[in-house]
């Protein structure tokens, strides 16, 4: 029989939660076999608000990956009062640290040091603006009374629409978008590009909720409608060089999930590519899946593009998978909406 093989230009993960410790152990090579280099987020117990700590944490990392390993990680710093606008100014000839992250107090994990006002931050994104350092948003607002389904559109309107005005030079990733609303809001815009979940594309609200509750697939932002997804779907299989991937991979243990009041977030690093392309090949898009996952990303952070391709190969009956990982706090389980998964990389 005929071999079927995609070659493209090494995949980014430009939006990934590694954790620390243990954790961090477990998670990480997900990662680095799969993806060149990774945006890694500075949402850690600890947040890492300033150069040193990002530094340290990249080193934790750094020493966790095998030589021979074809990957760069790239770090955030975690936006807080404690920022000064010399520090900024630093991370903009930085040699890793890639944007600095914006979390709205309480959207999600580990927020409690994120923003109320985002007022008081204009003279940072000045600095942010002027040397070109590019600001990463979870873009939802947190007031209780704000519906949870409506957070991201009233964040875009209310919100992110007055910091464009503002700073219209600033360069702005809005991460992982989840509504038609999103998607046209960033085609609208010059200087704003988003990053797209494999979760986002693939699940609806319906799926995690109509037959029984899936707490596997429960994530912030949260999931929304059937339009919103095939919109997202539209968006990355576009080609268009304002979208690209970022998985917000996000592991939780099943205690934490499962529970009375469980976590947000949807571990999806070890089956990212393959569901990707299954879900490109479905479209009849698979010719747009390299600017998606390997080349608008890289673009819009100013780096040189990858040079070296990784091959997919097409197997005629679907691969037995990784179902879960396990940690000594409990098991991770890994996403797979689909089930039978085709693809998988040559080694
Ligand atoms: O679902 C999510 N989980 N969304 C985020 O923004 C954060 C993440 C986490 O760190 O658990
Ligand atoms: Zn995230």
């Amino acid at each position: 029989m005929e071999k079927i093989f995609l070659d493209i230009l090494r995949p980014d993960d430009w939006h990934v939660h590694l954790r620390e410790g243990e954790m961090l152990s477990s998670v990480l090579p997900f990662t680095y076999e799969n993806f060149g280099s990774a945006l890694i987020m500075p949402n850690l117990d600890t947040p890492i608000t300033n150069i040193s700590l990002a530094d340290n944490y990249y080193n934790e990392i750094c020493k966790q990956i095998p030589k021979g390993a074809e990957f760069t990680p790239n770090m955030t710093l975690y936006l807080t009062n404690y920022l000064s606008k010399d520090e900024i100014r630093k991370v903009s000839t930085h040699k890793y640290i890639k944007a600095i992250k914006m979390y709205p107090k309480g959207a999600t994990t580990n927020s409690d040091s994120g923003i109320s006002d985002f007022k008081n931050f204009y003279h940072l994104f000045e600095v942010m603006e002027e040397s070109g350092v590019i600001l990463s948003i979870h873009g939802e607002v947190t007031d209780e009374k704000v519906d949870v389904f409506e957070r991201e559109s009233v964040f875009i309107e209310k919100v992110l629409t007055k910091i464009i005005k503002q700073f219209p030079n600033l360069k702005i990733v809005l991460e992982h978008i989840t509504s038609a609303d999103a998607v046209k809001f960033i085609n609208e815009q010059s200087m704003v590009a988003a990053t797209i979940t494999i979760h986002h594309l693939m699940v609806n609200r319906n799926i995690m909720l109509s037959k029984g509750i899936r707490p596997d697939f429960y994530c912030a932002p949260i999931l929304k409608t059937e339009y919103d997804r095939r919109a997202l779907v539209q968006a990355a299989i576009s080609g268009n060089r304002k979208f690209f991937l970022g998985t917000d991979s996000a592991p939780h243990v099943e205690g934490k999930k499962i529970a009375s009041c469980g976590c947000a977030g949807i571990f999806s690093s070890p089956l990212a590519i393959p569901l990707l392309i299954q879900l490109f090949e479905k479209h009849s898009s698979l010719k747009k899946i390299e600017p998606f996952v390997s080349k608008n990303g890289r673009a819009f952070y100013g780096l040189r593009q990858h040079k070296d391709r990784v091959r997919y190969v097409k197997r005629p009956k679907s691969i037995k998978v990784i179902k879960d990982i396990k940690t000594s706090d409990g098991k991770i389980t890994v996403f797979n909406p689909y089930g039978e998964i085709y693809w998988e990389k040559e080694n």
